[in-house]
């Protein structure tokens, strides 16, 4: 049986976690692109040099040429640039506008056939541009953003609760930015959601509200830590269970930006929303019922979202 081929463009702080992770995870060969000379084919002499210590079979190749990427089963893009301190993820729709119509042609070129995970900020927008460029159907070209938002979102709660992080589930909606809907009647800690752990004493409303806001800041937290550049290690982590969910057909129900049909009332627009991810990449979008309140944070976040959609077709 041959190997999957699992494409990396971009080979900087999260390319590089991807490309050792999918190894340790032995998703399948690897193949990283980047612009930057050396880089894509240093990380994966270094990566292919810790197989023997660690014990795993994966194939590493790094090029400058988009050619390494031919036939891909799974391509992980976060070719771009990160934010800086001060920055939101929003100010970088010019500079990676550009690099992903470049990557998506590229992709339309050399692996139509594959499942797209696109990681590079503004995310939602972004997604939307890599769908356009490469001309994939939607069902194939998804984003990540959800699965790290909701990660947060469960370490900040297991360590609230003193639980397992593996007992936290949490659930979040929405665009990934400030507008972000993490949606606590929908979380829980084994089964029990969250309003009810309130009642039972384990945490207050304040608490959990201040959980709730500092999920939705958790890039700037990062951000304003490092220093030099964004989060690495959670977005990778967040990316290969998508990737994974894909090529092993796990049916996996995560939450991804995905490109709403008329669910939730919008239709159109990529947007983060639970889905299930299977051989066929987004198999369904589940659509869940929203209170009120829910549902004006959830149209809150569909239009910040629109105008970024808006404001990057009047820059292109
Ligand atoms: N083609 C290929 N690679 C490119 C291009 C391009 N046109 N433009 C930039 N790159 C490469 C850079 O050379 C760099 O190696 O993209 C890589 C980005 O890596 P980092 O700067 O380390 O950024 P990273 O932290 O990995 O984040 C990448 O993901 O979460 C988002 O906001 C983040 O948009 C950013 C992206």
């Amino acid at each position: 049986m041959a190997r999957n081929k699992i494409a990396l463009v971009g080979a900087g702080q999260i390319g590089g976690t991807l490309a050792l992770l999918a190894g340790m995870k032995e998703l399948g060969d690897i193949a990283i692109v980047d612009i930057a000379e050396g880089v894509p084919q240093g990380k994966a002499l270094d990566i292919a040099e810790a197989a023997p210590v660690e014990g795993f079979d994966a194939k590493y190749s790094g090029s400058n040429d988009y050619e390494v990427i031919k036939d891909a089963d799974v391509v992980i893009v976060t070719a771009g640039v990160p934010r800086k301190p001060g920055m939101s993820r929003d100010d970088l729709i010019g500079i990676n506008t550009g690099v992903i119509n470049t990557v998506g042609a590229n992709i339309k070129k050399y692996a139509p056939n594959a499942f797209v995970i696109v990681i590079t900020n503004p995310l939602d927008v972004m997604v939307e541009v890599m769908q356009r460029a490469s001309g994939l159907p939607a069902n194939k070209v998804v984003g990540m953003a959800g699965v790290l938002d909701s990660a947060r979102f469960r370490h900040f709660l297991a360590e609230e609760f003193k639980v397992s992080v593996e007992d936290v589930n949490a659930f979040v909606l929405g665009g990934h930015g400030d507008t972000m809907v993490p949606l606590v009647r929908y979380s829980s800690v084994a089964g029990i959601p969250l309003p009810d752990l309130v009642k039972m004493g384990w945490t207050t409303q304040e608490k959990l509200d201040a959980i709730v806001q500092r999920t939705r800041d958790g890039g700037a937290e990062i951000v304003n830590l490092l220093k030099t550049g964004s989060a690495f290690y959670a977005p990778a982590s967040s990316a290969i269970a998508m990737a994974e969910s894909y090529l092993k057909d796990k049916r996996r129900v995560l939450p991804c930006a995905a490109r709403l049909d008329g669910q939730y009332g919008v239709k159109g627009l990529y947007i983060g929303v639970p889905v299930v991810i299977g051989k066929n990449g987004v198999e369904k979008i589940v659509e869940i019922e929203l209170n009120a309140e829910e549902q004006s944070m959830f149209d809150h976040s569909v239009s910040a979202v629109k105008s970024l959609v808006a404001a990057m077709e009047k820059a292109a």
